[in-house]
Parts: C-alpha cells; structure tokens; sequence
C-alpha cells in the first residue's frame, strides 16, 4: 500500500486545526508541507513559523518540500520547524550532494526533487545519498493542475535504477494525483503519494485518502 501525503496547501488555512485533526485521524501517513518562495516558482505559499505550529498539533511525519532558490540557507530552521523529511530541488543547486548530506548529518531524511523536464538519469550518481525521489508529475508552484503522463516512464526508469542500485530510496509522485490515476501511479512503482486537491476538494476527505491507501493493494 502506498504512503498517503496529504499536501496542506488545499487545506483551509481558517480552519488549519480542525484539518490537522482530519489527517490525524485518517490513514494518512504523512503531511506534506509546500514551501515556496516566488522565486523558484511563481507563487508563495508559508514558510517555518506555520510550521512550527502545525507541528504542535500533528501526530504523523512531517514531509517538507522545498521550492525555494538556495535551500541551502535554510536546512537548520526547517529541521527546527519539525521536518523530518526535507526535500530540495535538483535544479536549485551547484552542489546537491554537499546539500543532501546536510540534510542528513541534522537528523533528518535527505529528499531530491525534480521537476518534469529534468531525467531521472541526473540523479544516478547520488542515489544512495536520497531517501526520497519526488518526481514532479506538474510544474510546481500550484495545487490542482492535471498530472503529466511523461511521468509514467519517470517512476518506471526511477524504478529500475534503484532497485539496481540497491538503495532504499522512496519514490514520491506529487501533483495531479486523483482517484482515477492514482492505482496505475503505483503500480509504475510509487511509494509516496501527495495529494491535495483529491483530499481537501472532497465532500469526505478521510474516504479521499482512505481510496488512494486502497489504490496501491
Ligand atoms: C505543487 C505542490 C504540490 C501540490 C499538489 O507545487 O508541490 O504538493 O500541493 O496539489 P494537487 O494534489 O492538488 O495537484
Ligand atoms: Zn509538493
């Protein structure tokens, strides 16, 4: 079964405690934090301080995703904020593994996402250094837009290169992922999967997650 990631972007940001309960008492595994500066992508969304907050109330892992320009500034505050997963993007940096091995040396799980255009190929090198492989399935920035099907063969090639590798990584697919994809997605080989609009635009949210759970069986 794959790990649900509900992503707290789509939450109503009026009612947030009152969404943490939700997920909290879901079959969710994990809440998916999206970070975002206006610089990296078009949009800004909310940084360590919500988080922190949200961390006081949430009982399940915190997965952060980071679409900001130099996340490297930042990896300390977010491990101070709660993440236990942290994920920077490829096509941020010069020096990605230097990135990823900080992440972990602060106790946390280091993640590397890449956007639709980038192939799974750049990150061959370094897999043994990334416990989480996000493969965008949208251009970041926005909740809701249709999932790209380029990213089938994405998760399949992510796939067979870890397993060859023999690393743990997870793969993570985020955007665009609904009830009607969300079987085929696993069985391509996802692990992870984020969900926004699927979980907080439903009448029942907890039946939203508790069918992409059932999705992967
Ligand atoms: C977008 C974010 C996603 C987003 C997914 O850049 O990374 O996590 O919230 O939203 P949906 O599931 O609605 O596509
Ligand atoms: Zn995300």
């Amino acid at each position: 079964m794959p790990i649900i990631a509900p992503s707290m972007l789509s939450a109503d940001f009026l009612n947030l405690g009152a969404e943490i309960d939700m997920i909290n008492d879901s079959e969710a595994d994990w809440f998916h934090l999206d970070v975002m500066d206006g610089q990296f992508v078009p949009n800004i969304s909310y940084g360590m301080p919500i988080i922190a907050h949200m961390k006081k109330r949430a009982k399940k892992i915190f997965d952060v995703h980071l679409m900001i320009e130099q996340p490297e500034r930042y990896l300390a505050d977010f491990k101070k904020a709660g993440a236990d997963y942290l994920t920077v993007h490829y096509e941020t940096g010069y020096h990605i593994h230097r990135t990823l091995t900080s992440i972990r040396a602060l106790g946390m799980k280091a993640g590397l996402a890449i956007n639709p255009h980038t192939p799974v190929e750049m990150v061959r090198d370094i897999i043994h250094e990334i416990d989480l492989l996000l493969v965008m399935s949208i251009n970041p920035g926005f909740g809701g837009q249709q999932f790209l099907p380029l990213t089938f063969n994405k998760i399949r090639q992510a796939k067979e290169m870890i397993t060859k590798a023999g690393s743990n990584t997870l793969i993570e697919i985020d955007g665009g992922v609904t009830l009607e994809n969300a079987a085929e997605i696993t069985a391509a080989g996802a692990d992870v999967l984020v969900a926004g609009n699927t979980v907080f635009s439903s009448s029942d949210p907890k039946a939203a997650i508790k069918s992409l759970k059932q999705a992967g069986k």
